[in-house]
């Protein structure tokens, strides 16, 4: 008999709400990814450098040159200086970083405090690891830290509190001014942080990203994760970075030796040339993805869904308790995708406990203007 380490884990949503659009043959809006191409000289990089025989295992940290770029960048952006053979990790994308940072710092019995409604290989890489998550809601409607809430779940077994800013799948976005009071706040205990910041690049109407790599204090304690799959739009590469001290890098690295020891090299390649030929990419990104947001929020204005222009990520969330109060979000999107040809993903599978009335889709708007255009038009007919 098998005794499984991770008994809830069953198939996500993200898979199941993709098989029924497949089945269905409804646009699929749900998983997040694009349904265009990065740029054409990134992937041409990729067969150059296959084709130059850049195919043996890279350095266990991470090809210098891309973590040269990678430094360079957040230098550019965030204004650290960082040693990037000290700092700077190469990862099999982010999802591998933040399992690496959470097994090398979770000891059996240690606490972890997630926000809800949290991305789902959090929870499963602090079990493997021993730990118990702790979840503590945002406060709706805005997605915000609930301070007092948090506060009240920090204690001496609190090793690790994990946040994302731009969140999935809200979008919201943590505040300069939060970080000081997160700083405040976990001052005199032993807590690191891993901050997820994937979607560092898709903040828009002008807002700053608050990187941790920005807060002298947080960063002190902190592992930052971010992803090129997200930045360039090649999510099927996986590869991605984690920035940390020297100290925190080290363990670190300890766990990524054995996990997957390397990223895969001729994609590592690729991106330094990518990135040193067009370091403008990440400012340009934020104006490209607002267009998409802003022409998807436009058209959806004339259906009977609500919602507020998401400050972040590429995901929009809409309220749908206007067309069917009467069902669940899963039952909603369920309803949506075989009903309407559209599939999204509901928000309550983010969640421990979802609020009872919680009644939002989250839209994944990294899609062509078309595909958008088709969405919005079946959208504005429900
Ligand atoms: C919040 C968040 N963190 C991490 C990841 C994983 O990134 P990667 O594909 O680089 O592993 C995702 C991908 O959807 C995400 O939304």
């Amino acid at each position: 008999m098998i005794v499984s380490k991770l008994p809830q884990v069953g198939t996500t949503i993200f898979t199941t709400m993709s098989q029924l659009a497949a089945e269905c043959g409804a646009l699929n809006l749900s998983q997040g990814f694009p349904d265009f191409d990065g740029p054409q000289t990134l992937r041409e990089a990729v067969c150059r450098h296959v084709i130059a025989g850049h195919n043996q295992y890279a350095p266990m940290i991470g090809l210098p040159a891309l973590r040269e770029q990678v430094a360079a960048k957040i230098e550019r952006c965030y204004g650290r200086r960082l040693d990037e053979t000290r700092e700077v990790t190469i990862t099999p994308g982010a999802t591998e970083a933040i399992f690496c940072a959470v097994q090398a710092l979770v000891q059996p019995g240690d606490e972890v405090i997630v926000f809800d409604p949290c991305y789902d290989s959090y929870e499963p890489a602090v079990q493997l690891a021993g730990g118990r998550c702790v979840h503590v809601p945002l406060s709706l409607p805005n997605f915000a830290i609930d301070w007092e809430r948090l506060e009240a779940a920090i204690n001496s077994r609190t090793r690790l509190i994990i946040l994302n800013s731009p969140h999935n799948p809200s979008g919201a976005l943590i505040s300069r001014a939060e970080l000081d009071l997160l700083a405040a706040l976990i001052r005199d205990y032993d807590i690191h942080l891993i901050s997820d910041e994937v979607y560092e690049h898709l903040v828009y109407d002008g807002a700053p990203h608050a990187s941790v790599l920005a807060h002298e204090e947080l960063y002190a304690r902190a592992f930052v994760v971010s992803s090129f799959g997200k930045t360039y739009h090649v999510t099927g590469w996986k590869t991605g970075y984690v920035v940390a001290p020297p100290d925190l890098t080290d363990e670190l690295r300890k766990v990524h030796q054995f996990v997957t020891f390397c990223g895969i090299t001729p994609l590592q390649w690729a991106l330094a040339d990518y990135m040193s030929a067009h370091p403008e990419h990440v400012d340009e990104l934020p104006a490209f993805y607002q267009s998409k947001r802003d022409l998807f929020c436009d058209l959806l204005k004339g259906s009977r869904f609500a919602f507020t222009p998401t400050p972040g990520t590429y995901f929009q969330l809409v309220d749908y308790s206007a067309i069917r109060d009467d069902l669940s979000d899963v039952e909603m999107a369920e309803w949506l995708t075989r009903e309407h040809g559209v599939a999204s993903i509901p928000v309550s599978v983010f969640y421990q406990e979802p609020p009872q009335d919680l009644r939002l889709l989250r839209f994944c708007f990294a899609k062509r203007e078309d595909t958008l255009r088709q969405a919005a038009e079946k959208l504005c007919r429900v």
